[in-house]
């Protein structure tokens, strides 16, 4: 496809993200009113220790955004009176001292805050984040540990555990910047075999990524003491903030996104309220009200899984609180934090490369540079969904192939039932057609529907053969980081 139809293409894109994102009144912070009804302190902190497992699953100066999450996230447990001994933290680490960041050993995640980089313990960082070492931190697994600070999970019967994993996902997987990523059903039984061990009393999780609700959706049982919400619903994109071009947008020399929509909402909600005051419930519906997509194009369904009667537990319980909040209790009325615009997760890779592109001086390398990355990223994208859509119509025919693969199973069933079978598949797709990388993760469920509807790895192969006769060129495409399943 001819380069500038590519940029055409994109600028189409991007300018209607940017005019729909301002036709949008702003919405502004009331002022506190009455005390609410649901006003209360719950102190039950008198035996059990607080844990806590923060992820960001990518790398890369366009994913900015995840680790600013992950380290805004530390700030608020640290600030919470939450010890190091007890927050693991995972994170890629190449975005404080990336050469792209204008400032130098500082990471922000909104367009006026603070440094949320400084004194955030790099457990495991680079390679170290793989879903492994993930694993085994949360069983409390030292030996199965390696790299990184080897500190796990060492918890007990009395304790409460919180983990906050944000990233890019698909249907049944979320991303890891070293591969292979990771499949819902094998988190899930992590989950279980961690309730079986009677090694905590609850445990709170919070996801941000794309399709997240497909990873507790008919898979996280009631029962384990375990309460999830999720970004989004288990078959819609979750969206990136604090966007150049958006409002309120980063400081100018800033040309990523500085967080992610989910994740600021409950973060810049735990900033400023005495948390003891305050239900895991109440920040839901908050935070699901502040995420929402109504009235607007950008936005997604938080959604809640697993023992909700849980919800009913102070943050306090899973953050510890500030002392600095003790005066601001949660009220209603002082919660309702204006909605940043957003810009859907998959295309925040583009509009980076974009931005860039846009600035550079005209004729210079960067500029070139800019707009062949951008074609690149742009022509596997292309490369990947017809790829997909061509093995759907060759095993199904014309009509019924894309009927199959985009089938969104009821609600309340998981993704796909035999798991090894999907993983098998998309090993067969990246054989032939090269890696799924990060966008790829979208066709999970027509792989899951190829799996749901009997497809062989056998017919797999020879159709995955037929469409991708050569191994695609593009770096997007390379296996050099193995494969994603
Ligand atoms: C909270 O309010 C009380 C009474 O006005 C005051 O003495 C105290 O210093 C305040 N605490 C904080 C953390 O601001």
């Amino acid at each position: 496809m001819n380069r500038y139809l590519l940029i055409l293409v994109v600028m189409s894109i991007i300018g209607l993200v940017h005019v729909q994102g301002r036709e949008l009144s702003d919405e502004f912070i009331r002022l506190p009113s009455e005390k609410g009804d649901f006003f209360k302190t719950e102190t039950d902190d008198s035996v059990g220790t607080r844990w806590a497992v923060l992820l960001a699953g990518s790398n890369g100066y366009w994913n900015y955004r995840h680790q600013a999450d992950v380290c805004h996230a530390y700030q608020i447990l640290k600030n919470g009176g939450i010890k190091d001994e007890n927050i693991v933290v995972f994170m890629y680490d190449d975005i404080a001292y990336n050469r792209e960041n204008p400032r130098q050993g500082v990471i922000i995640n909104s367009p006026d805050g603070d440094d949320v980089y400084a004194g955030v313990p790099k457990d495991y960082t680079g390679k170290d984040v793989n879903v492994d070492n993930f694993f085994a931190v949360l069983l409390g697994d030292k030996s199965k540990v390696k790299g990184g600070s080897g500190k796990v999970v060492d918890s007990g019967p009395d304790d409460h555990i919180f983990v906050y994993y944000t990233d890019h996902g698909g249907p049944g997987v979320l991303g890891m910047p070293t591969y292979p990523y990771l499949y819902a059903n094998d988190l899930n039984e992590v989950l279980k075999k961690k309730h079986a061990a009677g090694t905590y009393k609850s445990l709170v999780f919070y996801l941000e990524a794309c399709e997240a609700g497909s990873i507790f959706e008919g898979l996280l049982p009631e029962g384990l003491n375990i309460y999830a919400t999720t970004a989004s619903g288990p078959d819609e994109s979750s969206w990136g903030t604090y966007c150049p071009g958006e409002y309120p947008s980063p400081p100018l020399e800033y040309d990523t996104c500085l967080g992610d929509l989910y994740s600021v909402a409950w973060m810049e909600d735990c900033d400023v309220h005495n948390l003891r005051t305050e239900t895991v419930k109440q920040q839901y519906k908050l935070v699901k009200e502040r995420t929402s997509s109504e009235n607007s194009y950008y936005g997604s369904h938080v959604m809640e899984y697993g023992d909700i009667l849980l919800s009913k537990d102070s943050l306090f319980l899973y953050m510890g609180t500030n002392p600095a909040n003790d005066n601001f209790t949660f009220i209603d009325g002082n919660s309702q934090l204006p909605s940043p615009k957003g810009v859907n997760q998959r295309d925040a890779d583009l509009l980076h490369f974009w931005h860039k592109y846009r600035k550079a001086p005209e004729g210079s390398d960067k500029k070139s540079e800019a707009q062949q990355k951008f074609a690149e990223a742009m022509s596997h994208r292309m490369h990947l969904d017809s790829s997909v859509e061509l093995i759907g119509k060759i095993l199904f025919g014309l009509k019924k192939g894309p009927e199959v693969l985009n089938k969104v199973r009821s609600s309340g069933t998981p993704l796909v039932d035999d798991w090894t079978c999907l993983k098998t598949l998309v090993r067969t797709f990246e054989t032939h057609c090269g890696s799924l990388s990060q966008y790829g993760m979208k066709h999970m469920r027509s792989f899951a529907n190829l799996c749901n509807y009997g497809v062989t790895n056998v017919q797999m192969a020879e159709a995955s053969s037929q469409v991708c006769t050569t191994f695609p060129s593009n770096p997007w495409s390379s296996l050099s980081n193995g494969f994603t399943a």
